[in-house]
């Protein structure tokens, strides 16, 4: 079945050509989902963008449009406003007919698409012997999330994990362990994260201070590159630690992820420079192999290259990010290529992508995206950080949202007069919670900055996980007390549409569709989330007005459905965001 956008586009194109003729099979008909029912439930806005090329008045054409337009099935007879936008309202019968199919339906009839792509997301990428920070928790959630809903397509979807476990700090913080603490090297689980990055920080110091430790870290770098049996397992012991503690929080937000650091694409970084040299794109300057690129240039408007192999002969971030992205194009096969960073990224994934396209690398069929997103700030508007300035572990920071909620729940379960077990409590607090953190990151155009506030976030009313996760299981409520078993009814249960409230929300189910399909262009979830909460808003609306389970029948039956169908939208849509709903809370 294919969704109700979709069916409009194709009953376009099959007008446009009856009215124009076969050139406009293809053409975008630009039908749209209305966004003030003023102008009805969906408009196409195609009349006024051919003027030019038909040589005639918008309205003209919008009326050719309609006369050979076949839609009485699914809208009332279309109107022509204003310039020449076409207005449709979907028909209550068709209303009817779509949500009874989606009834029965684990997917909500809603389509794979067809044919299906090879993707890769790119995304979480923290560093080896580094806390993961707030930027790596965005990437993250926002990352899993656009997974989620291209993988729900139907989309071939590989999540990459492009871990920084390489380059020339792991000599600086080997070479100081030896020092310090050489079992850290030998001995698995001798160290935590939290040693770790500490250890980092004063090998760092010592690296700026003493020539003679510099130098020595350099000899590190090049030992470990030459495989150097100690300086393999060293560095193997610091990935295991590190990777260790990413697990957990992993796990916490069921996150799933295939980890290829840039250690992986080492082997392939000799190869690349041979062959940008090959095609004549390399300059040597100052010692160091360039790229010079087009449009980039620095503060003093002299061209800035791209540094591919320093004069020390090491590699830069850059030459992996080229060979990872060859490997995942010839090797992995994809089209579509999503890399998940904050904007501060941009510039280097445009270089890249710059000298791999001079490259001849990037077939016209692959597309590169840069879902870029902005700083996560505290409440006083500046980056967020510890109260004595440091970066925020994730760790910490994640407890935090969880203790909260409980303190919440276990104020809400008193003053209503409740009792419940440690066990329920302990795990509603750390689904709300954690989910709390999630959608107040996904509920955000990724693309601003956005400030994190826990008491935001865990508030019952406005946009935020505990009050999607409360409509839920309210909604789901309505519908058990009912008590209709709808595996069994599911078939013929008739769908009856009167009054107001039920046909907006009629409609506003049958709109998800058309957002994962935007979504899944767009890569911006918070549309999503808008949907999910204007979901809850119109169900609200409806259960004001309408009795459900005190209501007659056909209606009683009919109401309880729509009911059902909107506990699973948002059940459906909550795990697309990475959210498990709650039956209790
Ligand atoms: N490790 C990098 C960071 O922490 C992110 C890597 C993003 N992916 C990539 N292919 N460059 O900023």
């Amino acid at each position: 079945m294919t969704s109700t956008v979709e069916l409009l586009k194709i009953k376009f194109n099959q007008a446009l050509v009856a009215a124009f003729g076969e050139d406009f099979a293809t053409i975008d008909p630009m039908v749209v989902a209305s966004t003030n029912p003023k102008f009805g439930d969906y408009q196409c806005n195609l009349a006024m963008s051919l003027t030019k090329s038909l040589k005639s008045n918008p309205r003209a054409i919008a009326t050719q449009i309609i006369d050979n337009l076949i839609i009485d099935e699914i809208c009332e007879t279309p109107e022509i406003a204003g310039p020449g936008f076409i207005n449709l309202r979907l028909k209550t019968d068709y209303l009817q007919i779509q949500l009874q199919k989606m009834l029965g339906n684990e997917r909500l009839n809603i389509p794979k698409v067809n044919p299906n792509q090879k993707m890769i997301v790119d995304f979480s990428s923290p560093n080896i012997a580094k806390e993961m920070h707030v930027g790596h928790l965005r990437s993250t959630i926002i990352g899993d999330s656009i997974a989620r809903v291209l993988e729900f397509q139907g989309h071939e979807v590989l999540r990459l994990n492009h871990v920084g476990d390489w380059g020339t700090q792991f000599g600086m913080l080997i070479t100081y362990l030896r020092e310090v603490s050489p079992d850290a090297l030998t001995t698995a689980d001798a160290l935590d994260l939290g040693d770790l990055v500490e250890f980092y920080r004063q090998a760092k110091v010592r690296f700026d201070q003493d020539e003679t430790f510099k130098e020595t870290s350099r000899q590190e770098v090049v030992r470990l590159q030459a495989g150097a049996e100690d300086s393999r397992r060293a560095w193997q012991l610091l990935c295991e630690q590190s990777r260790r503690e990413f697990q957990l929080i992993y796990d916490d937000l069921g996150i799933k992820l295939t980890e290829r650091g840039e250690s992986f694409y080492n082997q392939f970084l000799p190869q690349i420079l041979e062959e940008l040299d090959k095609i004549g794109l390399l300059v040597e300057n100052q010692g160091a192999k360039c790229v010079f690129l087009e449009g980039f240039t620095n503060k003093e408007g002299e061209p800035l290259p791209l540094i591919v192999q320093k004069s020390d002969g090491g590699y830069n971030y850059a030459t992996t990010d080229l060979a990872a992205l060859r490997h995942r194009i010839e090797t992995e096969t994809a089209t579509r290529i999503i890399y998940v960073t904050d904007a501060g990224q941009t510039n280097h994934f445009m270089q890249v992508w710059q000298v791999a396209k001079r490259a001849g690398w990037i077939p016209e069929n692959v597309e590169l995206v840069h879902v870029a997103f902005g700083i996560v700030k505290g409440e006083d508007g500046k980056k967020l950080k510890t109260r004595s300035g440091e970066t925020v572990r994730l760790r910490e920071l994640l407890d935090e949202a969880v203790s909260h909620a409980k303190k919440d729940l276990e104020t809400r379960i008193k003053a209503e007069g409740r009792t419940e077990n440690q066990e329920f409590i302990d795990h509603v607090a750390e689904v709300v919670g954690l989910s709390a953190v999630k959608y107040a990151d996904l509920s955000q155009n990724r693309t601003s900055d956005y400030i994190f506030s826990f008491d935001k976030m865990l508030s019952l009313q406005g946009n935020t996980a505990p009050y999607m996760l409360y409509a839920y299981v309210r909604i789901q409520g309505i519908s058990r007390k009912g008590n209709i078993d709808w595996q069994k009814l599911e078939t013929d249960i008739q769908v009856v549409l009167e009054a107001e409230e039920e046909i907006v929300l009629a409609k506003h189910l049958l709109q998800l569709p058309g957002i994962l399909e935007e979504v899944a262009q767009d890569l911006l979830p918070n549309r999503l989330c808008q949907y999910l909460f204007e979901l809850s808003q119109k169900f609200n609306q409806f259960y004001e007005q309408c009795a459900v389970v005190k209501a007659e029948e056909p209606q009683r039956t009919s109401r309880l459905a729509l009911c059902d169908l909107t506990a699973k939208t948002l059940k459906l849509g909550l795990s697309l965001l990475g959210i498990s709903v709650l039956e209790r809370m």
